[in-house]
């Protein structure tokens, strides 16, 4: 059993004590206007751009009250423009994670989407949502953005409309998404930040200690698509039910974890509805972060692929482990696999999501 089976959802109303602030940031290559927004509680500041629906700034308090700016990311449009691979704080989509081969079929018409990733689609394609300046608009204690992707979108049918409200509620990032299409079409939204706990130049986030309410896990390929199978954590290094530090099994000679390079795999999340699927503790700042959702998977990644090349926004060179994700979303290719949760969304319907991101310190 899982040990946050049970815990308490920190829903309060605090969120009329946020300030919403908006200041430009830019314009990208394309010439389009971009903005940041910033929410601000008594217990902490989020800095959202338009580019990418993206968090681009937490400042979360430790246990002694000082703050620290705990997500990866740029200081500057530009960055985030150039980066084609890291994905830092934004929304990934259509289709967040892989679809095998970029292809799927709805009511016996096949689609294709652009291989970005050897041979499969990543997030939605070569120019996923990530990639687009959302429409914004202040709403109580938030930010409501809007993208509609157009029929044929990376090669997704339908017209598709995706409307994500961020709101900030006492120590909680509220991420609540309503989709809605045109003609049948699978969606997969996600956020793709990195946190690292002890502040975003900290380096390695190997001792971070994580607690993940899942039993059991998405074996993958070479390429990181599911096996469709759903296999047991238990006796593997995939097992988070009792706490434990991120690096401590990540050397293990299983066959899943050099597949992955690491931790790169998608979790089932135990049971359904809002629920609290991880926690994550720095053990030196005290730091915590609680991870709340609606998704029935969490992806967990925790950056194998940063190498030290990228320079993060206080002029720190992020290397392998400097943060890690925690995706909560559909699981991946699960437009090709039949027995895994659907992401088929019709005209008519409105998909809904909740994540709710919760900082805390002791
Ligand atoms: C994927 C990784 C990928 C990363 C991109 C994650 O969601 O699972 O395989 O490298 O995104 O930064």
């Amino acid at each position: 059993m899982s040990h946050l089976i049970g815990a308490p959802i920190a829903m309060t109303n605090l969120s009329a004590q946020t300030t919403v602030s908006k200041e430009s940031w830019g314009i990208t290559q394309e010439g389009k206007h971009v903005e940041i927004y910033t929410l601000t509680s008594p217990r902490l500041t989020v800095r959202l751009a338009t580019h990418g629906a993206r968090i681009v700034g937490i400042d979360a308090p430790d246990a002694t009250g000082k703050r620290a700016d705990v997500v990866l990311g740029y200081r500057e449009l530009a960055s985030y423009e150039r980066d084609r691979s890291t994905y830092f704080g934004a929304i990934v989509g259509r289709y967040g994670n892989r679809i095998a081969k970029g292809r799927f079929t709805i009511d016996g018409e096949t689609y294709q989407v652009p291989p970005n990733n050897q041979g499969h689609a990543l997030h939605g394609g070569s120019t996923g949502f990530d990639r687009r300046v959302w429409a914004a608009r202040e709403v109580p204690g938030g930010v409501e953005m809007t993208l509609v992707s157009p029929d044929g979108d990376m090669g997704f049918p339908g017209t598709l409309t995706a409307k994500l409200d961020y709101t900030l509620d006492g120590a909680s990032l509220h991420m609540s998404y309503a989709v809605t299409t045109t003609k049948p079409t699978v969606v997969n939204l996600t956020n793709h930040a990195y946190f690292n706990l002890a502040g975003e130049s900290s380096g390695s986030i190997e001792h971070h200690v994580l607690t993940l309410a899942a039993s059991r896990y998405t074996p993958v390929d070479a390429a990181l698509i599911p096996t469709g199978e759903l296999q047991s954590v238990a006796g593997t290094p995939f097992d988070f039910r009792e706490p434990t530090a991120l690096g401590e099994r990540i050397a293990s000679s299983h066959p899943q974890m050099k597949l992955g390079h690491g931790y790169d795999h998608n979790f089932v999340v135990d049971g359904e509805g809002l629920r609290v699927a991880a926690r994550v503790r720095d053990p030196e700042s005290g730091r915590m972060l609680t991870v709340t959702t609606t998704e029935p998977g969490v992806q967990l990644y925790v950056a194998n692929f940063l190498d030290g090349t990228l320079t993060g926004k206080t002029g720190v060179k992020y290397g392998r482990r400097a943060g890690f994700c925690l995706e909560t979303q559909h699981y991946p290719d699960s437009p090709n696999q039949p027995a895994f949760p659907s992401t088929l969304l019709r005209p008519g319907a409105t998909l809904r999501s909740m994540t709710v991101l919760t900082f805390g310190a002791d």
